[in-house]
């Protein structure tokens, strides 16, 4: 049974051909072809313990166009919210729907998930890690510099969260620079570059000295799902690390400006920086929906 549940798990091959075939996905859909249709008369659940607004959409959208039909799960409605454990509520549901798409706080519960459930299982974000924003990303990317080879991506802020996760493995897989900036009293990802071991990976807590030369300049929130309530001390902490005017003004001229969404403006994002960038980062937004049909297409039996 094949699952997408983590950037770690994929080869470089893997990505490059989501990448691939999420571009034809996305032609296809431009002129109105609807006609691959690997989901056809399948159900797949969608059991999201936090909010979303992109994942969510994007995988109904996704579903209904690649012939399927979706079913939302909370757990404010299911048994799993009273106690119910996982591994039962999975197999309860592998023996019903066609594949299952999960938002939890816990990596493992969602591998644990694809292990009993016997289906195709898609982790749409975990504390640990949010594969399919990555595989979006790396597409926008490619449309917007032709590639990534040779190109230095510099991800500011909460370098120790689950997007930043993502990014990391995907530059061990696929070679490009990557640099991290963030507090390290906060967020110091030494553990996680730990077992990397990977050259073209690096720290550096300066966002002045991090940015020089960049090709991508990308952040996400400073107060991730689940952390509201170190909001302040993570929002004084992270200030130097905005994206705005001066710290774009010292990445490549032409450097492109990337956010995951949703964005808190004035905080992780100027406004101005933001607006200025807005089109690159609403076709990000989009390509979420191009990105998991080409996954879920991938994993379909
Ligand atoms: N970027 C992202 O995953 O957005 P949502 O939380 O709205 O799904
Ligand atoms: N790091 C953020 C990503 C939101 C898409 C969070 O986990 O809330």
């Amino acid at each position: 049974m094949k699952n997408f549940l983590s950037i770690e798990e994929c080869s470089r091959a893997g990505i490059e051909e989501l990448v691939e075939s999420s571009i034809s996905l996305k032609e296809a859909r431009h002129i109105r072809d609807f006609s691959s249709r690997p989901l056809l008369d399948q159900c797949w659940g969608i059991i999201f313990s936090k909010a979303s607004t992109r994942t969510r959409i994007s995988f109904e959208v996704g579903i209904r166009e690649l012939g399927g039909s979706a079913l939302f799960l909370s757990p404010r409605d299911l048994q799993l919210g009273r106690g119910e454990p996982i591994k039962d509520t999975a197999r309860v549901m592998g023996r019903m729907l066609h594949g299952a798409i999960i938002r939890n706080d816990s990596q493992v519960e969602v591998e644990q998930f694809a292990e009993l459930s016997d289906i195709p299982t898609i982790n749409a974000l975990t504390d640990q890690e949010h594969p399919c924003q990555i595989i979006a990303d790396l597409l926008t990317v490619r449309e917007s510099l032709g590639g990534w080879e040779g190109k230095k991506v510099v991800f500011l802020g909460d370098v120790d969260c689950n997007v930043a996760h993502s990014w990391v493995w995907a530059a061990k897989h696929l070679g490009f620079e990557l640099v991290l900036s963030g507090p390290s009293e906060i967020c110091s990802p030494v553990n996680y570059l730990e077992k990397l071991d990977c050259s073209n990976v690096s720290f550096v807590e300066d966002p002045f000295v991090a940015v020089a030369d960049a090709n991508v300049l990308y952040t996400d929130v400073w107060v991730s799902m689940g952390m509201e309530d170190e909001a302040n001390k993570r929002e004084g902490a992270f200030t130097d690390y905005q994206i705005n005017e001066k710290i774009i003004s010292l990445a490549d001229s032409n450097a492109m400006v990337m956010h995951c969404l949703p964005a808190y403006r004035d905080k992780e994002i100027s406004e101005s920086a933001f607006e200025a960038h807005a089109e690159t980062i609403f076709s990000q937004a989009e390509n979420r929906l191009h990105a998991q049909k080409a996954i879920m297409k991938d994993l379909a039996t």
